[in-house]
């Protein structure tokens, strides 16, 4: 029998791409989304990022539900229904700047809606889980590469950041109180770009505050131009590193990451690093991108943004020993498809399929 997922936050960018590959591994897949994130479009009751995938994958998801982690009931019954064997937490909030203006709101939806979560799964005898955390619990790095020993929480900027180290302590302290629980945390550095079929892609609602959909958006011309934050850095060009990951790479790493928890005794809390493991330049992205599309990126130096650490990239060799994984797409593929995504959908999901 083909095991059962329960999905949360699934029809998000990093959901979507994940349920696409579970589709495509026979898994059923649950999915529950409060859509705060997410686009309706058809009236059909469906996030038309998961129309897509279904389109994509010739898979039905066995049943979408628009309810909200923080609705305990909801839960229960869904615990209750169905033989889930693991649960994808992807759902939550994650706009930084929001955090810092709305922390009340940040610390309910995330903090309040996983431990409702964990609270059923428990109560369902449910405890395989595989969490989607950041790269931000370790803040600035002393040292680099970043590996999962280094210490957590202490330079998070803020309360969005300081949700998942939270989550993280909640985790550990229940994988300490029992036996049972299998839970991977999945540390992600800077997921990026889109999948092949250019069909699902990231959507940021108004102004991207990331740097890559800012610069397809210049490229497309909805922006006049990319402000780069910095220059003066101690890096080789004075910009920011970080560690940039193709979405799709991203998704296999969860398809891993549940071989690993299902299929294996694997008992305790475990993060690991999802990243390439080598880092790139603000500038030298905008170099790839026009390498990969032949665009050219309008941009100018303005101020550092408070906050950003110089230069942050992973340590990727846990992940390839714990369950596998590698990043195998470079930073071309991950402009190249951000870059088709945005021309074939210049209104995101509300553009028409061509
Ligand atoms: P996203 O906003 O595209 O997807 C999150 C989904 O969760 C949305 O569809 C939203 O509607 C849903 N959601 C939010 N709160 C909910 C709630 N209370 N109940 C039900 N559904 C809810 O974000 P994403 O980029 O796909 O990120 C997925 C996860 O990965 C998040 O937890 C995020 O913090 C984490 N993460 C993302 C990145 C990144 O750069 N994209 C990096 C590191 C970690
Ligand atoms: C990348 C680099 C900017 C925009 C954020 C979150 C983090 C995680 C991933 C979820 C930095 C520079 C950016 C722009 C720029 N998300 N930049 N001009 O800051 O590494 O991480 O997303 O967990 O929590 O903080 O990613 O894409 O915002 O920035 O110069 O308009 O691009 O300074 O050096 P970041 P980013």
């Amino acid at each position: 029998m083909s095991k059962l997922i329960l999905v949360t936050g699934g029809a998000g960018y990093v959901g979507s791409h994940c349920v696409l590959e579970f589709l495509n591994k026979e898994y059923n897949v649950i999915v529950i989304d409060n859509l705060v994130n997410s686009t309706i479009i058809n009236g059909n009751g469906l996030p038309e990022s998961l129309i897509r995938v279904q389109h994509l994958t010739g898979k039905k998801l066995k049943q979408f539900i628009d309810g909200d982690l923080r609705d305990s009931e909801l839960l229960d019954s869904i615990f209750s229904n169905n033989n889930i064997d693991v649960v994808i937490h992807f759902a939550g909030l994650k706009a930084v700047g929001e955090s810092i203006a709305k922390p009340l709101l940040y610390y309910d939806n995330n903090i309040t809606g996983t431990i409702n979560l964990l609270k059923s799964m428990e109560k369902f005898k449910v405890n395989k889980l595989v969490f989607s955390s950041s790269s931000t619990v370790y803040g600035e790095p002393e040292e680099l590469p970043i590996t999962e020993h280094f210490p957590t929480g202490q330079n998070c900027t803020n309360p969005y950041g300081r949700t998942k180290y939270m989550l993280e302590e909640i985790m550990k302290d229940l994988c300490v109180a029992s036996p049972d629980w299998s839970i991977m945390s999945l540390r992600y550095f800077n997921p990026v770009g889109a999948h092949f079929s250019a069909d699902i892609g990231e959507q940021p609602n108004g102004e991207p505050k990331n740097l890559m959909p800012y610069i397809t958006q210049v490229a497309v011309g909805v922006r006049k131009e990319l402000k780069v934050f910095g220059n003066d850095y101690k890096t080789s060009d004075g910009t920011c590193i970080r560690d940039y990951l193709h979405i799709e790479d991203l998704a296999v790493g969860h398809l891993k990451a549940i071989d690993k928890i299902y299929n294996n005794n694997f008992p305790g809390f475990h993060a690991i690093n999802l990243g390439t493991g080598r880092g790139y330049t603000v500038l030298e992205v905008i170099q790839a991108f026009k390498m990969a599309t032949g665009v050219k990126i309008a941009y100018k130096i303005v101020d550092r943004r408070p906050g950003d650490a110089c230069a942050v990239y992973a340590d990727a060799r846990l992940a390839h020993e714990v369950i596998g994984w590698k990043a195998t797409r470079g930073l071309q593929d991950m402009c190249s498809s951000a870059w088709k995504w945005q021309q074939k959908n210049p209104n995101g999901y509300r553009s028409k399929v061509k």
